[in-house]
Parts: C-alpha cells; sequence; structure tokens
C-alpha cells in the first residue's frame, strides 16, 4: 500500500533487541535522541504512514533481508522500509560524511572539520538508496518529509524520481552563517538540493535566516552567464525574517520553496501527568532522603564535544576548589549518554568525563559524600522526570546545540511549591524560546561560575517568579503546537501551496 507520509530518517523508530533462539524483538527506541519520539507522533495522523531507515547487513542482497516490516503500536499501523546498508557504506556515510565532516561544521567547531577521509560517492549513493525507497512509498498526493543533514541530498534525487512530489524537509541542528558553512566543498550541490524541497523548517529564525544567505551566496558566486542560462534564486518575499516571522517563500526554478520555522516541543501534557503520579513522587521522596542536606544539580545530554559535559564537569571542579563552604552540601548527577560508540572523537570525550568524574571524586570527595555521580546509560523519561523535580538546579550548557529538549523538560516537570531553577547556555536553540532561565556563556568561566553560585544561592521568591515564566513559555512550543504546525503546512503543500501563482 502507497503512503501519504513518508517520513525518511537515517534512525529506525525502534530498536530490534536479537534473542539467543535467533528470534528478534522490536523494542521501544532507547536513543537519547529527541527526534525518534517526536516523530512517531505523526505515524497515527495520516491515513497510511511510513518510515524509511536504515539497517546494518553484512550482505546487501541476501534474500533473507526483511526490507520492509509493518507494524502496528501504539502510534498506529505503518511500515518500516530498511535500507541495507554495509559496515563500510554506514563508516562513510554516517561517522565521516555526517559525524566528522557536516557536525562539527554545522556546530561551528571548524578545528573538528575531517574533509581528508569522505567519500562523497558513498554519501551520494547512500542518499540516492533513500530517495528511490520514499518515492516507491509515496502515493501521488503523500508528502515526502525528510530530516537532518545526512539526508541532504535526498530532496534533489526524489525531484529527480518523482518530479511532482510534495518534499518537506526539516532540519534539526544549527543551520550555520555561510562563513562556516561554504567550507564545505560540496556547499552548492547541498543547498540546491534542500531547494527543490516545496518547505525547509528550522527550529529557530537564526537559522532561518543563516540558511537563506548561505543560499544567497551560492548563487551569486556564479558567473553572470551561468546565472543567465540557470534560474537564479530570487527571494519572492522581502520581508526580513522577524523572530516570530514565517514562512518566507523564496522562487527556485520557477517553484516556490517556503523556509518555515517551527521549533519542536516537549510533550507537555504527559511529562506533567507523569510528574504528578504517585510512584514518581515516592521516587522524588527517596532522591531527597538520599541527598540529606546536599542540594542536587543535574546535567542531562548525549555525550558530545558539542554538549559542554566536560565544561560542565570543570566549572564543577572550580566550584569545589574556589567555595569550599559547599563542599559536602551540593551533589552533580551528570546524565552523560554515550550514544556513538567506536568513534575516536567521542570515546575521547567519553574518557575525559571519567577521568574529571574520578579526579573531582578523588580529591574532593568522602566515604559519605560522592561530589559527581555520572551515568552513561539512558535513563527512561519515566524516571528522568523524577531527577528533575527533586534537583534543584538543572544546568544545561551546550557550547552549541540546535534546540535542547531536556531544559523545557525539567521545567515542565517542576512542582510550583518548590520549584527549581534552570542554568541555559545562550548557545543552545530553546535560549531564544524560553524565558526566566540563567543565561550562561559556556566559553567563560566566569559566566559558569557565576551562574552556578546564583543558582545554587537563590531564594525561593526568584525562583517561584522565574519558573513559571519558563513553564509558559514552554507551554508555548509544545510538541502538540508542533505537530498541528506541520501537519498544517503537509495540508498546504497538498493544495497547492507551493506552485507559483
Ligand atoms: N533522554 C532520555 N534519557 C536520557 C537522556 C536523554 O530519555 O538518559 C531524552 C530526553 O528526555 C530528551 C532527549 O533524550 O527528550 C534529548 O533531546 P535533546 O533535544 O535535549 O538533545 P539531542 O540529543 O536530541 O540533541
Ligand atoms: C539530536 C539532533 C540531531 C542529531 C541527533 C544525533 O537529536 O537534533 O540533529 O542528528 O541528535 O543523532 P544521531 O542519530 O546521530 O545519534
Amino acid at each position: 500500500m502507497k503512503s501519504d507520509l513518508v517520513i525518511v530518517y537515517h534512525r529506525q523508530p525502534y530498536e530490534e533487541v536479537e534473542h539467543e533462539d535467533g528470534t528478534v524483538e522490536l523494542v521501544e527506541n532507547k536513543s537519547p535522541n529527541g527526534i525518534v519520539p517526536t516523530l512517531k507522533g505523526f505515524l497515527g495522523r495520516a491515513e497510511h504512514a511510513s518510515w524509511v531507515a536504515w539497517k546494518y547487513a553484512d550482505d546487501p542482497v541476501n534474500p533473507q533481508f526483511e526490507r520492509t516490516v509493518e507494524i502496528s503500536d501504539t502510534y498506529g499501523d505503518y511500515s518500516v522500509t530498511r535500507l541495507p546498508l554495509t559496515r563500510n557504506q554506514v563508516a562513510s556515510f554516517y561517522h565521516i560524511s555526517s559525524k566528522e565532516a557536516f557536525w562539527p561544521i554545522l556546530h561551528g567547531f571548524k578545528e573538528r572539520y575531517n574533509y581528508d577521509p569522505v567519500d562523497w560517492p558513498t554519501f551520494r549513493e547512500v542518499n540516492w538508496a533513500f530517495a528511490e525507497a520514499a518515492a516507491e512509498e509515496a502515493s501521488d498526493e503523500a508528502v515526502i518529509w525528510v530530516h537532518d543533514y545526512n539526508l541532504w541530498l535526498v530532496p534533489a534525487y526524489i525531484r529527480r524520481l518523482k518530479p511532482n512530489a510534495k518534499i518537506a524537509f526539516f532540519h534539526h541542528t544549527p543551520f550555520p552563517a555561510p562563513d562556516m558553512f561554504n567550507v564545505l566543498p560540496w556547499r552548492e550541490e547541498i543547498i540546491r538540493s534542500l531547494l527543490e524541497c516545496d518547505a525547509v523548517g528550522f527550529h529557530i529564525p537564526r537559522y532561518a535566516r543563516n540558511f537563506l544567505a548561505c543560499c544567497r551566496s551560492q548563487t551569486s558566486a556564479r558567473t553572470a552567464e551561468e546565472r543567465a542560462t540557470e534560474p537564479a534564486l530570487v527571494k519572492k518575499d522581502s520581508t526580513a525574517l522577524s523572530e516570530r516571522v514565517t514562512p518566507v517563500s523564496i522562487e527556485f526554478k520557477g517553484r516556490k520553496v517556503l523556509v518555515d520555522v517551527n521549533p519542536v516541543g516537549v510533550n507537555y501534557d504527559y511529562i506533567t501527568e507523569l510528574s504528578q503520579r504517585d510512584e514518581v513522587q515516592e521516587k522524588v521522596a527517596e532522591i531527597k532522603e538520599s541527598l540529606g542536606d546536599c542540594k542536587l544539580v543535574v546535567s542531562i545530554s548525549r555525550t558530545d564535544y558539542t554538549k559542554g559535559n566536560i565544561e560542565q564537569l570543570e566549572t564543577f571542579e572550580r566550584f569545589l576548589r574556589d567555595r569550599p563552604e559547599w563542599r559536602g552540601r551540593v551533589r552533580l548527577m551528570l546524565v552523560s549518554v554515550a550514544s556513538n560508540r567506536n568513534m575516536a572523537a567521542y570515546e575521547e570525550i567519553q574518557n575525559r568525563i571519567e577521568e574529571l568524574t574520578g579526579r573531582i571524586n578523588g580529591t574532593f570527595g568522602n566515604f559519605e559524600w560522592q561530589p559527581v555521580s555520572l551515568m552513561s546509560t539512558a535513563i527512561p523519561l519515566e524516571d528522568l522526570v523524577a531527577y528533575y523535580r527533586a534537583a534543584d538546579v538543572c544546568s544545561i550548557t551546550p557550547l552549541a546545540d540546535g534546540l535542547n529538549l531536556v531544559c523545557s523538560e525539567y521545567c515542565v516537570a517542576q512542582s510550583e511549591e518548590q520549584p527549581g531553577v534552570l542554568i541555559l547556555s545562550e548557545f543552545a536553540g530553546a535560549a531564544v524560546l524560553l524565558d526566566g532561565a540563567i543565561p550562561v556563556n559556556p566559553f567563560s568561566h566566569r559566566s559558569m561560575d557565576r551562574a552556578l553560585e546564583q543558582a545554587l544561592s537563590m531564594g525561593p521568591t526568584e525562583r517561584a517568579e522565574r519558573m513559571k515564566k519558563l513553564k509558559a513559555s514552554a507551554g508555548r512550543f509544545t510538541n502538540a503546537n508542533w505537530t498541528d504546525k506541520e501537519l498544517e503546512l503537509f495540508e498546504a503543500l497538498r493544495n497547492g501551496a507551493s506552485e507559483i501563482e
């Protein structure tokens, strides 16, 4: 059966656990990646939806390989097409091109950009396979919804295979300004592919503005002669993107491309409901009892040099060194989930985190008090909520982050009686949406040190005032709002919103 919504994302919507007897069980995806659970909510919102992802296959032409599986779960009935990729293809397309070349540039880490090992033909070949599968799954009215930089070339290939397809793209990472993005030698091919979409979405206006600037920088880089023979990019609506006004339309090759801003939010109602459950309250009481008179600071993220896990530990170490009166009175729970094992850059960060944790605990801790508790495996949201609620401070200090959901989840989980304090990096996309956090510049020791001190010393009235604002702003950007706006966009695309009048 053809689908009217085809989600194209590199990870599968579930995890496969292979048992000793050879049977395979599908379980909820435990990956601490905000995208998968958010997208799953769309599976029940279409007549028939499908998802295209990749799966390891030692022998990609093995007839036993189950390419398409039909799934019925709490999200609905949908099919998942798995593209069989060899370990070499995954290493090249995902670990090298995506994580070693694109990821550092998207997040502004030029010094980590590793260009030489990129095998562009393999990146193209894998993106082509995604496009073919998506085009095959899609009905004539379908919206094909492609996600993230790993699949940058998919829109151009779909347009070739299915010229009238409705293609939407959502970019979950930051989109950098031209002086950073244009470091990528494949910049023009990438921009031209994204311009084959009917709509390209971002979390915040700054990323959309950067994308528009990159589009302009690419087209103006060509000679006048080249521009005359190819339809150039024309910005149709000259209204500058204000902080909240979207979408903006641009024309490319005689088609309209909507550049939209719609920040994904958290599941507000579910987190509120969870945080009020009896079992969660009991767990909160247990955590508080185990803390005694100590305050609790939590910091939760994937292990990544962009996330500021190391800066977090260094700040805590300086704090205990310079403020001895806090020794024995505060604990840091650092959840740093290793999601990309077997990659040198991530192993190095993980080792550094473990080393720093050991050093802090060894230097300042004693039998009764361990300053840092490090957890490296994902904690289910149902348990995380209890830590959110028990924590006096949540410190989210990425050096760059597309949005960040944890900071909003923390706010939504807070009680009115004893709310905690949020420290939030100004380099997380969420910083432009949330009102009431202590802003921090993670590149500055002074800023990090001051923020921690201020958070731990804040009185109840200021805490309550700030948390009220934070909750209200998190409530304006919920997952439900995001879903409604995206579905509205799909409807508009099906009704021809991208055709030029
Ligand atoms: N998360 C989780 N368990 C953990 C750590 C994180 O379930 O131990 C979830 C967290 O609740 C959030 C998501 O993973 O919903 C992380 O999303 P975020 O946008 O903060 O970061 P990302 O990893 O997507 O960049
Ligand atoms: C976050 C970001 C994505 C990024 C992902 C890592 O959710 O928003 O843009 O790709 O983390 O996912 P990965 O599949 O590479 O572990």
